[in-house]
């Protein structure tokens, strides 16, 4: 009996301290969202927003983590206006001329400390995630030679043999459709129907020359070094021991770059106490660094010379003529796959998707290519993809992609920018020194005093029939200014 009362005096009192350590908690974190909120030092307490947003990060980070930033950050300002405070520190400005004013290049605005959250390979910045502008100025001098029209021009003969193993697999596919056969290779299977294949198309290509083999495998696994330190320390070294997994890299890919904007958005301290709840995202993270140092590493002992996105990177030097060290390569090879296989996977796949809907667009732009390019299966036809300077002036092809990327813009968000030291003026409205603003791509390519009520619209003919220089200071699928 003497027991049981002493462990009831026990249990009561731990759930006494349990229950008062709770209230104790909630009390100081309701007082750090309030107190700066009333406190309200950057002067934002004017802009309206969802009272959530503006008292907690939390808001944006939950449209982030649902993959809900665009539309929720969009039907915000409908309800709105103009601006809207978005976070705590940070206002949406829904204009235009916000976008020149913020990304432009005499702006003085830096990137927001979202884009820590993209770093990896020990935290090692790329031309991408450096916040510092001197950093960013030598980083863009190392890499601008791949950036350059010229450079882009010499990828296409590796574009085209990746372009003719993909053409190649469609046709037997679709030979088989026509017969009236299905049937499946690697992961993907196709059903017959009306003399066609029915099949999702949505496979991927990604950056460099040679290693990961999907379109031949017709899946999109790849091994990958399980560590990611390991796989750049045996770069260069001939017959190094890695230990290997397979991984879906697509999957790596899409859960990065989302995971990384749901992260970024939360206060730099509360990231690593977030991560501990999500460790199956933080391994697809870590996944898609161990994907790249893999692909670098077997890139660097491998006999066949090519020129292809990785070897313009081991040419880049600094001011010094400094080539860039193993972690920095790592780093911004990352950048290249991260920044360049997804956007272009989705604005391609997304004006597929527009075309197969519109067959008179369709139509439209069959007539137009055949007119350039002959018709398909004729003398001019080697069944390759036609080369960029015989398509480069065709106006309607233009159209049809910047329709596609206006309403399907594969970075949709607001791209988070700081006021610098001196503050700034934006469409007359002064911004406190260290406030975050943004103008949000998705929204501004649905602003119905520049896209018209049809803003919802695929219509390829607003380009040439409306007031092509208006929508273009509207348009920013690439985003603006030296970034
Ligand atoms: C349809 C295709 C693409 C779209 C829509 C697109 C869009 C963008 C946007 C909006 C940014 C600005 C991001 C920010 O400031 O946070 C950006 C940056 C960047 N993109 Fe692309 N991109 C595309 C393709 C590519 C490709 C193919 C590459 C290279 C292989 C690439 C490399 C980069 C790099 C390195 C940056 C960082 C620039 C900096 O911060 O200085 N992008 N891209």
């Amino acid at each position: 009996m003497e027991i049981q009362s002493y462990l009831h005096a026990i249990t009561s009192n731990i759930y006494g301290n349990t229950t008062s350590l709770f209230v104790v908690l909630t009390v100081i974190i309701v007082l750090a969202h309030v107190v700066p909120y009333l406190a309200d030092p950057a002067g934002l307490r004017a802009y309206p927003g969802p009272i959530l947003a503006k008292v907690s990060k939390f808001w944006l980070a939950w449209v982030a983590y649902h993959g809900h930033i665009n539309t929720s950050v969009h039907n915000a300002h409908e309800k709105y206006g103009t601006f809207v405070r978005i976070s705590p520190v940070e206002v949406s400005i829904l204009h235009p001329e916000a976008l020149q004013q913020i990304y432009g290049h005499t702006s003085g605005t830096t990137k927001s400390d979202m884009y820590g959250a993209f770093a990896q390979f020990g935290g090692t910045l790329s031309v991408f995630t450096t916040r510092d502008f001197v950093e960013h100025t030598r980083k863009r001098k190392i890499k601008a030679h791949i950036m350059s029209l010229k450079s882009v021009v010499e990828f296409e003969p590796i574009m085209h043999s990746h372009q003719r193993i993909l053409v190649k697999k469609w046709d037997r596919m679709c030979e088989a459709g026509a017969k009236g056969k299905g049937g499946e290779e690697g992961s993907c299977v196709w059903q017959p129907g009306n003399g066609r294949a029915w099949f999702d198309c949505m496979q991927c290509d990604l950056a460099f020359g040679s290693p990961f083999g999907m379109l031949d495998a017709v899946r999109d696994t790849t091994q990958i070094a399980t560590s990611q330190m390991a796989a750049v320390e045996s770069y260069g070294v001939e017959g190094a021991k890695l230990e290997y997994v397979t991984i879906s890299a697509v999957e790596a890919i899409n859960t990065a770059s989302g995971f990384a904007v749901f992260l970024g958005v939360l206060p730099p301290w509360v990231r690593p106490i977030v991560s501990c709840f999500f460790t199956a995202k933080i391994k697809s993270r870590d996944n898609l660094g161990s994907m790249v140092a893999t692909a670098v590493a077997k890139r660097l002992v491998s006999s066949v010379s090519r020129q292809d996105l990785l070897s313009k990177l081991l040419e880049g030097r600094d001011e010094e003529d400094r080539p860039m060290g193993r972690q920095e390569l790592s780093a911004e090879s990352l950048c290249l796959l991260g920044a360049g296989s997804d956007t272009t996977a989705s604005s391609t796949g997304a004006i597929t998707y527009f075309l197969a809907q519109n067959p008179t667009v369709q139509a439209k732009l069959q007539e137009t290519l055949d007119q350039v390019l002959g018709p398909p299966g004729g003398d001019s036809d080697n069944g390759d993809a036609a080369p960029y300077n015989k398509i480069k002036n065709i106006e309607y092809l233009q159209d049809v992609i910047n329709e596609g990327l206006r309403l399907h813009s594969p970075v949709g968000m607001g791209l988070p920018r700081v006021v610098p030291a001196s503050g700034m003026t934006i469409l007359g409205k002064a911004f406190a020194p260290g406030t975050v603003v943004s103008c949000p791509t998705y929204a501004l390519h649905r602003l119905p005093s520049v896209w018209g009520a049809d803003a919802e619209v695929f219509d390829p003919d607003r380009w040439s029939q409306g007031d092509r220089t208006t929508m273009l200071k509207a348009f920013a699928p690439f985003s603006t200014g030296p970034r």
